[in-house]
């Protein structure tokens, strides 16, 4: 079973890719949690799994410049690149990076640090990680014991629908995730996952939104990276279909539903993200654990 230090990030981190994150923030994927943030003490401590190019939490540490805001991504590309950029994107906040697996904190956190934040949160890091079964509960080992926050939001992948459809793109996603030990349903899921890291169900607070691509500079951001990786065939994307015995032909049919889609005024796509919040209260461990 590959571990999630043995896996490599399936999407990677070509320039398309980034500035697709780049519209990701506290407006566009954290509605669900901000309440919850806005409620605590400014000087609360986040830490941020599996942060990658970092937009969601840059625009936590502007949001919530008292607090102490933590990125960790197994990447050392993005971290180092993400360091680079606190001076530009958030200074005067309270905002780090650092490299390392969520699943050995220990190459990351200090001591102290483990068990000692009071909110701990992914978007969508669960959906990336193979074998995702001991994230959840490696998540609430990192939160307070008393009052600490588990906070995830992902995409259910199988969900996402395309017009213009787009059928022979969604079945080599569906082999490639499946190939890689990843699930495409991890949405739907979140609740019985939350359930199996030891939360009890009044613990959770669970919600859902749509992610909808629709503008133009939304569908280019989308396409733009899904042909940018296309174009590699070195990347993930056309590895896979090269094992998979694809013929230039069909890869060139994943290429022309990207573009179509691009062009296609009334192109629109569709993906069920589902979100919860687990409140940890007093004494939970020992009754969780
Ligand atoms: C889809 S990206 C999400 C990035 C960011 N949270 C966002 O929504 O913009 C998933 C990220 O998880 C990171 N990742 C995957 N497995 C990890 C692990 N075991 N430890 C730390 N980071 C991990 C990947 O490197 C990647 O940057």
């Amino acid at each position: 079973m590959a571990s999630a230090a043995q896996a490599k990030y399936h999407i990677g981190f070509k320039p398309e890719t980034i500035k697709l994150f780049e519209l990701r923030n506290v407006s566009t994927c954290l509605q669900y949690l901000l309440p919850t943030l806005e409620s605590l003490p400014p000087t609360f401590s986040l830490l941020d799994v599996g942060c990658g190019p970092g937009s969601i939490t840059f625009d936590l540490a502007r949001h919530f410049p008292r607090a102490t805001i933590i990125g960790v991504d197994q990447s050392a590309e993005v971290i180092q690149r993400n360091r680079a950029s606190v001076e530009v994107l958030a200074p005067g906040t309270r905002v780090e990076f650092r490299q390392g697996d969520l699943l050995r904190p220990e190459s990351f956190l200090t001591p102290d640090e483990i068990g000692g934040f009071d909110v701990v949160h992914e978007h969508t890091t669960l959906i990336c990680i193979p074998h995702n079964e001991p994230v959840l509960r490696q998540m609430k080992l990192l939160a307070k014991p008393r009052g600490g926050i588990v906070a995830c939001r992902d995409g259910d992948t199988q969900s996402q629908v395309l017009w213009p459809p787009c059928p022979e793109n969604a079945a080599l996603q569906e082999r490639i995730y499946r190939t890689n030990g990843l699930e495409t349903q991890t949405g739907r899921q979140l609740i019985r996952k939350a359930l199996e890291a030891g939360f009890r169900r009044d613990q959770i607070t669970a919600s859902a939104s749509v992610l909808s691509t629709i503008t133009a500079p939304e569908r280019r951001a989308y396409a733009g990276s899904m042909l940018d990786i296309l174009a590699d065939e070195n990347s993930e994307y056309r590895r896979a279909a090269a094992r998979f015995g694809y013929t230039d032909e069909q890869v060139d049919v994943l290429r022309e539903n990207m573009q179509r889609f691009i062009d296609a005024e009334d192109a629109w796509r569709l993906l069920i993200c589902t979100e919860i919040i687990c409140r940890l209260d007093d004494g939970e461990r020992d009754a969780g654990s």
